[in-house]
């Protein structure tokens, strides 16, 4: 199992119409893939999590690296783990203030246990696309 964790900039404001459709996108071809993870989403920027087979993530970040709904991609941290964090979501969404958005980004760059269980903490908060569906 490989884990992938970035940040970007988003070109859209939160609650931009763009993230339904990314949310959509990411739930179609990650239940397809078996990948999971969450994306945490403040005034500016995305945090995400991805998890699932190393090749098909590799494969998906390319992807998502060349997407223009958003700039200044940077790996936080990448690798090999034990289990999921997220194995029910095909793609979590949660919104989050900047404060909360920074120490996350701080978290992630540390790997173990701390930041497991911050981001584990995050699973009542979620929905997904097809909660967001009109
Ligand atoms: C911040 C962000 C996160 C994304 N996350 C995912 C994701 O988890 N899974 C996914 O399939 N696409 C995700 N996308 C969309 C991809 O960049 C891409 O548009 C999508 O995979 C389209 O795939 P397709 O070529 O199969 O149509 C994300 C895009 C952005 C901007």
């Amino acid at each position: 199992m490989y884990r992938y964790i970035y940040t970007s900039r988003s070109v859209f404001p939160m609650g931009d119409i763009s993230d339904l459709d990314i949310l959509r996108e990411a739930d179609t071809r990650n239940r397809a893939e078996h990948i999971t993870g969450v994306l945490l989403r403040d005034p500016t920027s995305f945090l995400q999590v991805l998890e699932g087979e190393r090749t098909r993530l590799m494969r998906l970040t390319k992807d998502i690296i060349k997407d223009p709904r958003h700039y200044a991609f940077r790996i936080l941290q990448r690798g090999t783990v034990a289990q999921r964090l997220f194995p029910d979501w095909s793609m979590g969404y949660v919104a989050v203030g900047a404060t909360t958005m920074t120490a996350f980004h701080d978290l992630c760059q540390t790997s173990g246990p701390m930041m497991e269980e911050a981001l584990k903490a995050l699973a009542p908060s979620l929905t997904t696309a097809q909660d967001r569906r009109p």
